[in-house]
């Protein structure tokens, strides 16, 4: 069982995503000891914007399609996701390997792994409420998640930038979910 992790939060330890990741990682190794972990900070080393020389280099998808289970840190930046993992994203997404068109539209190939990701957001976003329209985080991560052929799963911290209360019960709730995610 190989698990991947990867941060892209630049606060370092004071990082709420980085909190979630870790818990999710303690989690999931307590439950399946043994399981080998790689990784990937992509603050500390961060994979270059995509060029078409880029697509040479097939070590990050490789890794990706290495293993089992994928545990992702993503704090909203600017109503989306850092570059730093968007980075990340535009090497596993790659026609022939993760999708491909076929006669009936596209169709993942990527079936079959676990990935979990632990957002942190600064404001709420809820279905309904007047922010809603500037989600695109959660969003982008489910939609591309799903043009490879994954469902992702989502622990979310929100509302951190609100007051220092609301951080700490909203970081509070998110590692308890952590606990039931790997249950
Ligand atoms: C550069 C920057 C941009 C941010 N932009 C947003 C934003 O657009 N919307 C939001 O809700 N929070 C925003 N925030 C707040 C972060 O989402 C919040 O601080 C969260 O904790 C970041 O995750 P981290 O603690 O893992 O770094 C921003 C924070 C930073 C540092």
């Amino acid at each position: 069982m190989t698990i991947l992790h990867i941060d892209s939060s630049i606060s370092g330890e004071d990082s709420a995503s980085r909190a979630i990741t870790r818990s999710i990682l303690d989690q999931l190794t307590i439950e399946r000891g043994g399981a080998d972990v790689v990784y990937r900070d992509l603050v500390a080393d961060p994979i270059p914007h995509l060029t078409l020389d880029a697509f040479a280099d097939s070590s990050v998808i490789d890794e990706f399609l290495a293993s089992d289970t994928v545990v992702i840190g993503a704090p909203m930046y600017n109503f989306t996701l850092p570059t730093q993992l968007k980075a990340w994203i535009d090497r596993i997404v790659v026609a022939g390997k993760t999708f491909q068109y076929t006669a009936n539209g596209p169709e993942g190939l990527a079936k079959g792994k676990r990935v979990i990701i632990g957002l942190a957001r600064g404001g709420f976003y809820n279905e309904g409420s007047p922010a809603a329209a500037l989600e695109h985080l959660e969003t982008y991560l489910r939609g591309v998640f799903n043009f490879i052929g994954i469902e992702p799963e989502f622990v979310a911290a929100d509302g951190l930038a609100i007051s220092p209360e609301q951080r700490a019960e909203s970081i509070k709730l998110a590692l308890g979910e952590t606990v039931r995610l790997a249950a």
